[in-house]
């Protein structure tokens, strides 16, 4: 049965898919706080040392597996050995989980596209109410979730190559050109320099093992690793394309991008003397603050296209999370595409509701001590993306043949991978090792740890029965 599989047309459109998925509200929401909460520089450096030394390499080892076998995530694992079956199955999962968080702040950023055009203010107490009023609400968040959720389902459905693609061809490099207007207005700013400083100079005294796995757990969410996904872009990757060289740009543009909301992020932030630690509401309370410095007519338009830009980001990255899902159920379940995707659009829809309605209404009611949002992101990058990660570079670097990986990874020998040696002993030794220490020791130290030890004990349980599917 050798189908002839559907492939990225060029070159090009393979990278701005991976990159597509991979920048998302993962570098410019999520990285600016983590990095604020986490003390800065030091967390930075670390970052940048796991995102070039495992990103590069699991990214790496997801495209070989996947282009190897020319399957999705489930069917690559699969073919390896049908007792990884599993990993691929807490790959599926992992994403729907991503998917029960991921929309409600995909809808905070939609709603602030039109709130751009009343909510200027430069005022921080202000629009910091106003951020906090707003994602605590019941009705009005929900809607903007349903919005966001609505535009994936609606673009899955009918494939990803149409309007989605030709958007972020223009909207993709408007985001990195408003990061940097941002980036050079908040470096002229009376007392920028702390924020920069804080940014670049590492204080290693806020470093516990804490900060290591949150950099880790960041890496792998920000590119994409650790369930499968860049194995089903891998997979349909031409057999004469440089794998090592597309790991490395798609690397280099996520991390680029993380940088540069950094940079737009905290010299301005501490030029307005606010606190690094401002949590999950950062971008949202300091681009329209440096915004409101714009004026009226050009602040509006500048933050309106910033936060239209960053939906569209965040779309491209949620649209490979509820494909990995519905290709689940239309592959392996025998279901057909429309029916697949509402299926997996409502339980998504559910878990949204749930997430959102815990910042707000439902705060008081915890999963072993954590609200519905919080125990869905936890869970996911902390946990089961290293621990995917651990299994992945396992499954590669010890049940792959390294004459195969090498002939993968040359194109049979057409093209140079001076690196190949050095990779292949970081996937199988350094990586899963260094992986797994970090994820231990950091799950260990964890205030929530019970939440983090259950997760795993659920994916072993997981992996006994999926042996059967
Ligand atoms: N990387 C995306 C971001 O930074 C999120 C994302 C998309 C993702 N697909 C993924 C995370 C697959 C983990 C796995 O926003």
């Amino acid at each position: 049965m050798s189908q002839q599989r559907e492939q990225w047309g060029s070159r090009i459109g393979f990278i701005l898919a991976a990159a597509g998925s991979a920048v998302g509200l993962g570098n410019i929401w999520k990285f600016p706080y983590v990095t604020g909460n986490n003390g800065g520089g030091a967390f930075l450096l670390i970052y940048l040392v796991f995102a070039v030394f495992i990103g590069v390499t699991i990214m790496l080892a997801e495209f070989t597996l996947g282009r190897k076998t020319s399957l999705a995530a489930v069917g690559a694992f699969k073919s390896v050995g049908k007792n990884f079956t599993f990993i691929g199955v807490i790959g599926v999962l992992t994403a729907l989980m991503i998917m029960g968080f991921y929309p409600v702040v995909g809808g905070w950023a939609t709603a602030y596209i039109f709130k751009s055009f009343t909510g200027l203010t430069s005022n921080p107490e202000i629009i910091g109410d106003i951020f906090g009023g707003f994602i605590t609400a019941s009705v009005e968040p929900l809607i903007w979730t349903g919005v966001f959720l609505l535009a994936n389902v609606l673009i899955v459905m009918k494939g990803i190559s149409g309007g989605i693609e030709k958007a972020s061809k223009v909207l993709m490099p408007l985001l990195f050109a408003i990061l940097i207007i941002i980036s050079v207005y908040g470096l002229t700013l009376p007392g920028a320099m702390a924020g920069f400083n804080f940014l670049f100079v590492p204080d290693f005294s806020k470093v516990t093992s804490n900060t290591f796995l949150a950099a880790l757990g960041q890496a792998f969410f920000s590119l994409s690793l650790g369930m499968g996904c860049m194995v089903t872009y891998g997979s349909y990757l031409k057999k004469e394309e440089n794998l090592a060289q597309n790991a490395m740009i798609v690397t280099a543009l996520d991390t680029l991008c993380a940088l540069l909301a950094g940079l737009a992020m905290f010299p301005a932030l501490f030029a307005f003397n606010l606190e690094p630690t401002a949590g999950p509401g950062l971008v949202f309370i300091v681009v329209p603050m440096i915004f409101s410095n714009f004026g009226a007519m050009l602040g509006t338009a500048f933050s309106a296209l910033f936060f239209f830009a960053l939906v569209v980001a965040a779309l491209t990255s949620s649209v490979s999370l509820l494909e990995v899902v519905a290709a689940y159920f239309i592959d392996q379940r025998g279901m057909k595409r429309p029916k697949a995707v509402l299926l997996v659009g409502a339980i998504m829809s559910v878990m949204a509701v749930l997430s959102s309605l815990s910042l707000g209404v439902m705060a008081e009611f915890k999963i072993l001590g954590a609200g519905v949002f919080d125990f869905l992101d936890l869970l996911t990058d902390k946990v089961f993306m290293t621990i995917g990660g651990v299994l992945i570079a396992v499954v590669v670097g010890w049940f792959v043949k390294k004459e195969e990986l090498r002939a993968e990874l040359t194109n049979g020998g057409t093209i140079k991978f001076a690196l190949f040696e050095v990779w292949y002993f970081l996937i199988k030794f350094i990586a899963p090792i260094a992986i797994a220490i970090v994820a231990v020791m950091g799950i260990m130290d964890q205030p929530l740890k019970e939440l983090m030890i259950a997760g795993i004990v659920f994916m072993a349980i997981l992996g006994i029965f999926s042996r059967k599917l």
